[in-house]
């Protein structure tokens, strides 16, 4: 399963790429604005620390407007994966930009039947947003089941289903374990993975009883 950072913070990009764990990098407009900094200026620097996809979402609301900033936002970097809304303008852009040869997310999925139009307009990535789907009492996870079956029913879709709007764990081990191809995890979610009370627990044990064996290993 790959992994993306959903931030549009450098800092924290630049930081979790030296673990070795991340695969891509995925930002929309609300991250941005957390950064308080230039869009073109963040994706151009996020795209220089990863050689992965980096998505880049475009803010026009009609096909032609999406299509223009998406080829713009492609010539920032040759990572650049153009981010569109699943609406029928963002489906119509899709179908074109893919056409161009730009990689293409769709974002905003909520419905089985939404990923399926992503897929057929050629998109390289649909985007499921689990814990929007959880935060009104619906079970996201069951979305990523439906989407994974559909996919696995038509080998000829490329489309990669790319968890979103993750919000712990456990998110991450049911999209691994029901097959999803990429998630989306926020930099607070990628240390929890790492972390368990009886990791830290066993090692403080081991370096207690080391220490009184006086030894050292250099
Ligand atoms: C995905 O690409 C989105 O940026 C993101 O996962 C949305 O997550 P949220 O629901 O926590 O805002």
């Amino acid at each position: 399963m790959k992994f993306f950072v959903d931030t549009a913070d450098v800092g924290e990009i630049r930081s979790l790429m030296d673990t070795g764990l991340l695969d891509g990098v995925t930002t929309n407009p609300s991250l941005i604005a957390k950064s308080g900094r230039d869009m073109k200026q963040v994706i151009a620097e996020i795209c220089d620390i990863t050689p992965g996809p980096v998505s880049a979402e475009v803010t026009a609301t009609d096909a032609e407007g999406m299509l223009a900033e998406g080829r713009f936002l492609r010539t920032i970097a040759a990572n650049v994966c153009v981010k569109v809304p699943l609406t029928e303008a963002g489906l119509i852009a899709c179908r074109r930009l893919s056409g161009e040869g730009a990689m293409v997310n769709v974002t905003l999925c909520f419905s089985a039947a939404q990923a399926l139009l992503a897929a057929k307009a050629g998109a390289t990535f649909i985007s499921p947003f689990v814990g929007r789907l959880d935060d009104i009492g619906q079970d996201g996870m069951e979305l990523i089941a439906d989407i994974v079956e559909i996919y696995n029913n038509y080998p000829a879709l490329t489309t990669e289903v790319l968890v979103a709007s993750i919000r712990h764990p456990v998110h991450v081990v049911q999209s691994a374990k029901l097959g999803a191809h990429v998630a989306t995890l926020p930099p607070a979610v990628i240390r929890q993975l790492m972390k368990h009370p009886l990791t830290d627990k066993g090692l403080d044990a081991f370096l207690a009883d080391w220490k009184k064996t006086g030894q050292s290993i250099l």
